[in-house]
């Protein structure tokens, strides 16, 4: 079996009602899912986190070293693509593009064994995941703590155990939407608080020490990713666990905020950090320093399977009779095509994702939707 074709296909939905992070305004949904076809008529599927088109650009530039080659042999190919970007490459689209290869990689090498990806990187440990909602974003012409409590409620009432709510615009506003939603979720539900990377690390300590009190199970991205330091200074300054790693790429910039003490909690995203290949290896490292691995999940149906298979084989840290179990980040925001690419959607019953058991990652994609979305050409 040798690898015959790559293809990306680009995606995009314009929304009636933009919204944005401390970092980022969404007018659209775009995603790039990557194809690898082999000559065999073996096809998997990969998905890139970041900008559609110039992960697309970079997917296609990687495929000189990948036409021809045998797609089963998965860390070959990983070293050989890093290698030929390196000298300017080394993070960014470089690994994210890589990420989305090096999935439909494995995707083949399940579907060619017949086993799901989850059973080929070790093994089982959980058929089902509970998932947290993410989402309360700050949507225009709404008022934001209104609208963040009442999404959030709703959450509660369709079963998940958690949510994670947008702050990074301001402290006082940030704190009133905080007071909101824990008010509207009760005591029980688990709430985390992700910043974007939108604070300074002044502001994020008077954040954290101020909303302490509404029981935060974790604080995200509370200053910008290359402040490694910054991040261990807002862990010793507020009481709040800090977690981020969605922005950072390969074992290399993993190992690098680890070895900073950057957070309580290392966020890798499958489709970013260098895809199951390099996942597996990060997660490796976050165990040497006892470091909780919550994976950072954000696109279509392909990056939620791979998420699966990943988690499913995830080892608890430690191996206890009740473990610390991984939990599910689902975006709850407008996508229509998050599940339509899926035959079978992915979708939380009572806050509960059963992983696929099927061969690779376990899905089938609907092209009919690939035709539906398709980006306008630029
Ligand atoms: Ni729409
Ligand atoms: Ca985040």
């Amino acid at each position: 079996m040798k690898i015959a074709a790559i293809r990306t296909h680009l995606l995009e939905h314009r929304l009636d009602v933009p919204f944005e992070s401390a970092s980022m305004r969404f007018d659209r949904r775009a995603h790039v899912l990557v194809e690898v076809e082999c000559d065999d008529g073996t096809v998997g599927w990969g998905e890139c986190l970041g900008p559609a088109r110039p992960n697309a650009a970079v997917v296609a530039a990687y495929a000189p070293w990948l036409i021809g080659q045998d797609p089963l042999a998965t860390e070959r190919l990983w070293a050989v693509l890093y290698n030929a970007l390196r000298d300017q490459g080394q993070r960014g689209l470089a690994v994210t593009a890589l990420s989305g290869i090096d999935i439909a990689l494995w995707d083949i090498k399940g579907r060619h064994l017949g086993q799901p990806v989850s059973v080929l990187l070790g093994g089982r440990w959980r058929d089902s995941l509970r998932a947290y909602a993410t989402g309360s974003f700050r949507r225009d012409g709404v008022d934001r703590v209104a609208d963040n409590a009442a999404e959030m409620a709703e959450r509660r009432a369709e079963g998940f155990h958690a949510c994670k709510i947008k702050i990074g615009f301001g402290l006082t506003e940030d704190l009133a939407v905080i007071r909101a939603v824990r008010e509207a979720i009760g005591p029980d539900m688990r709430l985390m608080i992700d910043a974007n990377h939108g604070y300074t690390v002044a502001e994020a300590i008077r954040l954290g020490r101020a909303a302490a009190e509404f029981d935060i199970d974790w604080f995200e991205e509370p200053v910008v990713p290359e402040q490694l330091s910054a991040y261990a200074e807002v862990r010793a300054g507020q009481p709040i666990p800090v977690a981020g790693g969605e922005t950072w790429h390969g074992r290399w910039g993993h190992w690098q905020a680890l070895q900073a003490r950057a957070v309580d909690i290392l966020q890798p995203d499958i489709a970013g950090c260098g895809g199951l290949s390099e996942a597996a290896k990060i997660a490796t490292l976050a165990s040497l320093q006892g470091i909780r691995v919550v994976p950072h999940v954000w696109g279509t149906g392909v990056h939620i399977a791979a998420a699966l298979q990943f988690m499913a084989a995830m080892v608890p840290d430690p191996v206890r009779v009740n473990p610390v179990e991984p939990i599910l980040e689902f975006d709850r925001t407008h996508n229509p095509f998050r599940q339509a690419v899926l035959t079978r959607p992915i979708e939380p019953a009572g806050g509960v994702v059963a992983i696929p058991d099927g061969p690779g990652l376990g899905i089938e994609i609907d092209r009919d939707a690939l035709a539906e979305f398709r980006m306008p050409e630029a």
